[in-house]
């Protein structure tokens, strides 16, 4: 049997992690994060395609190939979470097509600016999980398998 294919897609300035703001991200690249959810993934019996951009129309063809290959979806969608209704309708492709996707963060946007308090995609993903580094895409990762 083949394994499932899960897309884990990181929106912009998350190429930075490791220098940006260690305090709020944590000191781990986006490299690092890659080989730690591909490690999980293997032993989730998961195959993941793990990619960033900071372009907001790149993302949203990535997420047109998720749906157009079945793939379920784990979506850091960085700064676009608080307002980019383009992206909030490529994810409720995913979800209206019975694919699963699920918004991660890892800081807790809650506790943050008010500004951050807003997503516009919450309400079209399976679920959320927030605030616990690069646990979230983790967690993401079991909730897929749950
Ligand atoms: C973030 C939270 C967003 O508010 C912010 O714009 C990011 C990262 C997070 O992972 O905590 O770029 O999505």
């Amino acid at each position: 049997m083949t394994a499932p294919l899960v897309y884990v897609l990181n929106g912009p300035n998350l190429n930075r992690l490791g220098s940006r703001e260690p305090e709020i991200y944590g000191s781990q690249t986006l490299e690092d994060i890659a080989e730690l959810v591909a490690g999980e993934a293997d032993a989730l019996g998961l195959a993941v395609d793990f990619r960033q951009t900071n372009d907001e129309a790149v993302l949203i063809g990535w997420i047109h190939e998720a749906v157009d290959r079945d793939a379920d979806v784990v979506l850091n969608p960085a700064a676009f979470t608080h307002y980019s209704y383009a992206l909030r309708d490529a994810c409720a492709l995913v979800t209206t097509s019975g694919s699963r996707l699920i918004e991660v963060h890892l800081s807790n946007p809650a506790t943050r600016e008010e500004f951050r308090h807003t997503s516009v995609i919450a309400g079209v993903a399976t679920g959320t999980i927030a605030g616990f580094g690069h646990g979230s895409y983790l967690l993401a990762l079991r909730a897929l398998v749950m």
